[in-house]
């Protein structure tokens, strides 16, 4: 199943992303994760993005695409895939369109999920992460088990950067000013399929795996 996750920061797109991907065994994409990671090696795609990310600023397009379109010809998306927070702009989901044209894999579902501003800065106010594996969980809406500490491994917690209250507000800025035209363009393609995000993490589960299903057009 090949599928495109989109949403303003702080939707759950990482979130539901990790119980797709369990479900239907396919690798999670997520251009932000990469980036991190990149950071965290100390290469020198990490360097060209920690600017960018730090301000809340959006990774040029030719970085960010370069990037998905090596991940994307890996053999392990031969089985399908999930993309998180890419594309992101009208460029990208152009360059998208090209680079899924050549290897021969269309997206079947192009998906939205959908959540109000003041609940983004909530979700992003109180969002926790783990060190090991990259698990979301939130002080009120998502806590670990044990204060600090990942539930499935044991992980420490920490407050992702970008996480801090002025970042936030540009990151959302940013992700606002792109999010509308790219929704037109799938829009207009006719393929956009939205989704209620503001409701319980298992609900907005339920209704992503209706979905996928094809229980739900
Ligand atoms: P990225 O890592 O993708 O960040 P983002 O888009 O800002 O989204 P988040 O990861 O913050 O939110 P999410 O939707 O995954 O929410 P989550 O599930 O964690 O990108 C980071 C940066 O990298 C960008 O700012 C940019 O600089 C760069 N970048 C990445 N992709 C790029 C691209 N394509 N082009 C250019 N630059 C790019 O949930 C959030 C919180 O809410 C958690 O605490 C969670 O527990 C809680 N929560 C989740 N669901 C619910 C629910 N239903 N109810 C209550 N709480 C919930
Ligand atoms: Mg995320």
């Amino acid at each position: 199943m090949n599928i495109v996750l989109m949403g303003l920061p702080g939707a759950g797109k990482g979130t539901q992303a990790d119980k797709i991907v369990e479900k239907y065994a396919i690798p999670h994409i997520s251009t932000g994760d990469m980036f991190r990671a990149a950071i965290k090696d100390g290469t020198e795609l990490g360097l060209k993005a920690k600017s960018f990310m730090d301000q809340g600023a959006l990774v040029p397009d030719e970085v960010t695409i370069g990037i998905v379109r090596e991940r994307l010809s890996q053999h392990d998306c031969e089985k399908g895939f999930l993309l998180d927070g890419f594309p992101r702009t009208v460029p990208q989901a152009e360059a998208l369109d090209s680079i899924l044209d050549e290897l021969g894999r269309p997206v079947e579902h192009t998906i939205n999920v959908q959540v109000e501003k003041e609940e983004l800065i909530a979700r992003l106010s109180g969002r926790r992460i783990c060190k090991t594996c990259g698990t979301s969980y939130h002080l009120v809406f998502n806590p670990p088990k044990e204060e600090g500490k990942c539930d499935k491994d044991g992980g420490e917690l920490y407050t992702r950067a970008d996480d801090n209250p002025e970042t936030v507000t540009n990151r959302l800025e940013v992700n606002m000013n792109q999010a509308q035209p790219l929704l037109d363009f799938y829009e207009a393609k006719g393929v956009l399929k939205n989704i209620n995000g503001q409701q319980e993490i298992s609900k907005v589960f339920a209704d992503l795996d209706a979905l996928l299903q094809g229980s739900r057009s």
